[in-house]
């Protein structure tokens, strides 16, 4: 028993602005269904992009898989389609943690340095995930003093975070493209804490290596064109990498 290849689809639990979760018929696993919108600036900004879900859900599929067999803990379970996701049950610890090594978007306007400056070493931000605050800024310390994550997880989140960071920065560098800056997130789990959610353009920033081109979700935010396309060839170059 508790073979995933019988495990069906139940009733949509959540929402979010690019995925559904659904329920399925076994209590410790969900299905994340990959949709076609895009929003950007905290919801504001809203459209399609034809083909996304498919595209996000192969990328993530892929690297989570590849980050498991680098001993990363992460929720993935398997692809189950184009669109969809087994993952494991968690509760998402309400943090984003976005990982730089390139200036770029926040970090930019923040610091008043142009767009496109190496970083002397990755820089790992906290964002508090509350879509009505707009997912404000935070640190250690408010993590700690609002209970959003014990000192523990916090410690396993940058370990995490950093080892990921590396492994990252290598993966797409084979491929040609420089990883700017991402986000993760992180779920709870019986297991501990698990790397969440996706590893997809949407949430990350990718440059060509040679062209300099945006291969990320920052084609949507500034009305670069050219949107399917670049995340099919992310796609295909994600696909073609070990
Ligand atoms: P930022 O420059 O807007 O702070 O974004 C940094 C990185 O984090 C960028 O790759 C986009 C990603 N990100 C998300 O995926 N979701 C978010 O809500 C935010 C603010 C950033």
């Amino acid at each position: 028993m508790g073979g995933t290849a019988t495990v069906t689809k139940g009733e949509a639990i959540y929402e979010g602005k690019a995925k559904i979760i659904h329920a399925t018929s076994s209590p410790d696993l969900l299905i994340q269904y990959f949709k076609d919108d895009a929003t950007a600036f905290n919801g504001k900004k809203k459209g399609t992009i034809q083909d996304k879900g498919v595209c996000n859900n192969a990328i993530s599929s892929h690297i989570f898989g590849l980050l498991e067999k680098e001993g990363v803990k992460t929720h993935f379970v398997s692809r189950l389609s184009d669109r969809e996701m087994l993952v494991k049950k968690v509760s998402i610890i309400p943090i984003e943690v976005v990982m730089r090594n390139v200036v770029a978007g926040s970090l930019s306007t923040r610091m008043g340095i142009p767009e496109g400056e190496q970083l002397k070493e990755p820089v790992l931000e906290f964002y508090y995930k509350n879509d009505d605050l707009g997912d404000p800024m935070i640190n250690r310390y408010h993590i700690s003093a609002f209970n959003l994550a014990t000192d523990e997880e916090v410690v396993t989140i940058e370990k995490e975070a950093f080892r990921i960071n590396k492994w990252l920065l290598s993966f797409f560098d084979r491929m040609g493209i420089r990883l700017v800056d991402y986000k993760l997130e992180f779920g709870r789990s019986p297991e501990g804490v698990l790397l969440a959610d996706e590893i997809s353009p949407d949430g990350c920033r990718l440059w060509d290596k040679t062209t300099g081109e945006k291969m990320d979700k920052d084609r949507f935010r500034r009305d670069l064109g050219m949107l399917t396309e670049v995340y099919e060839e992310m796609k295909r170059r994600v696909l073609a990498a070990k």
